[in-house]
């Protein structure tokens, strides 16, 4: 198979997670006979720095002219301690979502048997977790109409029916693919946005009867994918939920460097890890590149290459049973491997395998 990725390593760890993806993505494409063709483009403050466009026209173009975005992450500090700027690298996150209409973002959480006494949660809690966290990524208050001036501020939570029925539909088919269960997680008792929400999941829940559906408000959620993560299959939600949520179960697999994730929607299918440019370890050769290359993993799986992408999940999950970790996750005593060290081994593994 040809593929035409757009790659966008951003800010911060990015230039240092993303050639680690592409490593892999090598030797996999050498391996099962694919060609890979990869266009990088910039964003996020680098792209400020160069062009004053946290989102580039030439970069979109890139994104949509491929078959697929891997992308790592932006930020930089120098923009987030300044409040007044209206030009910020997140902007750029989200005009990229907003152009390439990428409304639903998919991510999975699960645990690795090698690192559940890691995690700060009980073992005996969390070990068979595996839910499919999805996200509603163009709506809500970070889309709707903002106002703030010195004494007074708001952000609007707006969605319409539309914005509501596609994500539930790609909600309620993940949960069919899956083990038939989606909790639809709102604040119906405090939000209209939520209340349309639930109104509309109802109303479609007659086309979906193999899904058991449920409904839960977000704070008793946010309770129980710590106390029971076992209980969920898919949670949908909405935007400022769903971000919030899905660095919370980051704890539950240990690491923010292990999460990769899927955005999909209109156009051009983008794959990013969960976490941020982690500015602080930018060139010290200290992040886990593992869900850079679990994003490369999901983003195979999305064209069917499903042997691909199991074959770089074995090598992640070997590289962790044989301690070739990072330092976050890394045991103690242990030797520390850099992220090039970490990415170079689960490289070589699916070059011999
Ligand atoms: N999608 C994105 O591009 C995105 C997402 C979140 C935050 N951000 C931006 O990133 C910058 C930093 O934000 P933050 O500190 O809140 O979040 P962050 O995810 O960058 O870092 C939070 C913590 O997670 C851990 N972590 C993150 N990536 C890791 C990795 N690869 N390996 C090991 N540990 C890792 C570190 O302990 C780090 O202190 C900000 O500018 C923020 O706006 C961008």
């Amino acid at each position: 198979m040809k593929l035409n990725i757009a790659v966008l390593p951003g800010d911060g760890i990015g230039p240092e997670i993303m050639p680690q993806a592409i490593h892999v993505l090598d030797a996999i494409a050498k391996k099962f006979g694919h060609e890979f063709v990869y266009h990088e483009a910039i964003c996020g403050a680098h792209a400020i720095d160069v062009c004053g466009d946290p989102f580039p026209d030439d970069t979109f173009k890139t994104c949509m002219d491929a078959d697929a975005v891997l992308f790592a992450a932006v930020g930089d500090p120098r923009f987030d301690n300044d409040p007044t700027l209206k030009v910020r690298p997140e902007t750029g996150l989200l005009a990229m979502r907003k152009k390439l209409g990428l409304f639903a973002n998919v991510r999975p959480v699960a645990t690795f048997d090698c690192l559940l006494h890691m995690s700060p949660l009980k073992e005996s809690i969390i070990k068979g977790a595996d839910f499919m966290v999805i996200r509603e990524l163009t709506g809500g208050m970070y889309f709707g109409e903002k106002y703030q001036d010195n004494d007074r501020a708001y952000d609007t939570d707006v969605y319409s029916r539309p914005e509501i029925e596609r994500i539930l539909k790609v909600a309620f088919e993940t949960a069919q693919r899956r083990n038939h269960h989606l909790t639809v997680v709102d604040k119906a008792n405090v939000l209209a946005s939520s209340r349309l929400w639930r109104q509309i999941a109802k109303e479609m829940e007659p086309q979906y009867p193999d899904v058991q559906t449920d409904y839960m408000f977000i704070d008793n959620c946010s309770m129980r994918v710590l106390t029971d993560p076992r209980f969920f299959d898919v949670i949908v939600t909405e935007n400022t939920f769903g971000d919030i949520l899905t660095d919370e179960t980051s704890a539950i697999t240990g690491s923010m460097g292990l999460q990769p994730s899927a955005s999909l929607g209109d156009h051009t299918p983008l794959f990013e890890p969960v976490h941020g440019s982690w500015p602080q370890a930018a060139g010290k050769n200290l992040a886990n590149p593992l869900a850079q290359i679990l994003s490369a993993a999901m983003m195979l799986e999305h064209f069917g290459l499903k042997a691909e992408g199991a074959l770089i999940r074995e090598a992640c999950n070997e590289s962790l049973l044989q301690n070739i970790r990072t330092p976050e996750i890394q045991v103690e005593g242990g030797n520390h491997y850099g992220t090039t060290e970490v990415g170079q081994w689960i490289t070589n593994y699916v070059a011999s395998h």
